[in-house]
């Protein structure tokens, strides 16, 4: 059986969004499926880093996956990154050892190309990609209470983010990471990106469904904090945020603008991952709980690579990050 490379659209991947269309629709019709997937493709940073691999038998796919390039910061060494999502094997081929041979092929080919480790979300007991090597990293989804001043909001600009302030963005998020024992690398287009794949999201899903916020603090026409927030149901997630000063201040000063313009009378949930170097004064972090997603690790060169025992606190990865 042979691994091979989708196309990023014909009947192939047609029948894969038929199939996976009950599981991960996310909301949005069987169309806009389709459109979300071709759309992330078009992106910029998707044409290079994303694509869809099938385990092929005969004229049959009998497992497929999409694959990320990314790359992470381990321990102070940018290391490219394999990114496994979306594995799925059609019923009828269940329980034969398809994902499992179709894995092992994308590890062994993406050791051939030079990517050092393999990560994924699962979604699913760990046990399955534990028997792969893949190691569980812990991860905290917080809840966040944010001070409500009795005087009201700070005095500060808070606007929307423009594709101007995205170097800007670059550049915190590459300070910020770089304290952390594991971080992603967020490139310019990799940011885009995100912000394109929720925009979507959002735009393509039943109005008044879902919203996305991206906003900026300025001084000096530079962003000094931004915050990429995703609204729905009454739950606000931060999907990444970051903050020039390395208190955090800022970002929490705009978290309190934020929910000053907030007309409800119920108070939103507010949640989100958060690195352990961001703390700011006025953002109090309750209510932890395991994420549903497992994020699982394996290094690739296993024993010349071995992987770092790490803590939730020594990892910077927003929600945002999830694939
Ligand atoms: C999970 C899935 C990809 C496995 O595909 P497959 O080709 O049947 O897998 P294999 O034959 O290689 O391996 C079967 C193993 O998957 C495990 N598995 C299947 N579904 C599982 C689930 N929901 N939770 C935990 N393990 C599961 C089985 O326990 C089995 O392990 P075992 O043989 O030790 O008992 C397939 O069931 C599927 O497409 N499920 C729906 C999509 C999904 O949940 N994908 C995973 C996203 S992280």
């Amino acid at each position: 059986m042979a691994l091979i490379v989708l196309p990023s659209s014909g009947p192939e991947v047609e029948r894969i969004l038929d199939d996976t269309f009950p599981l991960w629709h996310d909301g949005l019709t069987r169309a806009a499926y389709g459109r979300f997937w071709t759309a992330q493709m078009r992106t910029p940073w998707g044409t290079g880093h994303l694509d869809r691999v099938a385990l092929q038998d005969g004229r049959h796919l009998v497992s497929s996956a999409k694959r990320y390039d990314l790359a992470y910061r381990v321990d102070g060494r940018i290391r490219r990154v394999l990114g496994i999502g979306a594995v799925f094997t059609p019923p009828a081929y269940r329980g034969r050892g398809a994902a499992r041979q179709m894995l092992t092929q994308m590890l062994e080919t993406a050791e051939a190309e030079g990517y050092e480790y393999a990560a994924l979300f699962s979604e699913i007991a760990p046990r399955f990609y534990e028997q792969l090597d893949f190691v569980p990293v812990p991860m905290i989804d917080w809840r966040l209470e944010i001070d409500r001043k009795d005087g009201g909001p700070p005095a500060m600009l808070v606007r929307s983010g423009e594709d101007r302030d995205v170097p800007g963005i670059a550049e915190m998020q590459a300070t910020r990471g770089a304290t952390a024992r594991l971080s992603i690398e967020r490139s310019e287009d990799y940011i885009r990106y995100g912000l394109a794949k929720k925009r979507l999201l959002a735009g393509l899903g039943a109005p008044g469904g879902r919203a996305v916020e991206f906003l900026v603090s300025e001084e000096g026409h530079q962003p000094v904090a931004y915050l990429v927030c995703v609204v729905q149901d009454g739950t606000w997630t931060i999907e990444e945020a970051g903050d020039r000063d390395p208190s955090g201040a800022r970002l929490g000063g705009m978290l309190q603008v934020m929910l000053s313009r907030h007309p409800g009378e119920t108070p939103p949930v507010i949640r989100g991952w958060w690195p352990a170097s961001l703390r700011p004064p006025q953002v109090r972090l309750c209510d932890p709980r395991q994420p549903d997603e497992i994020f699982m690790l394996r290094p690739l060169k296993d024993r010349s690579l071995p992987l770092p025992p790490l803590s939730a606190d020594d990892i910077a990865y927003w929600h945002g990050d999830v694939f």
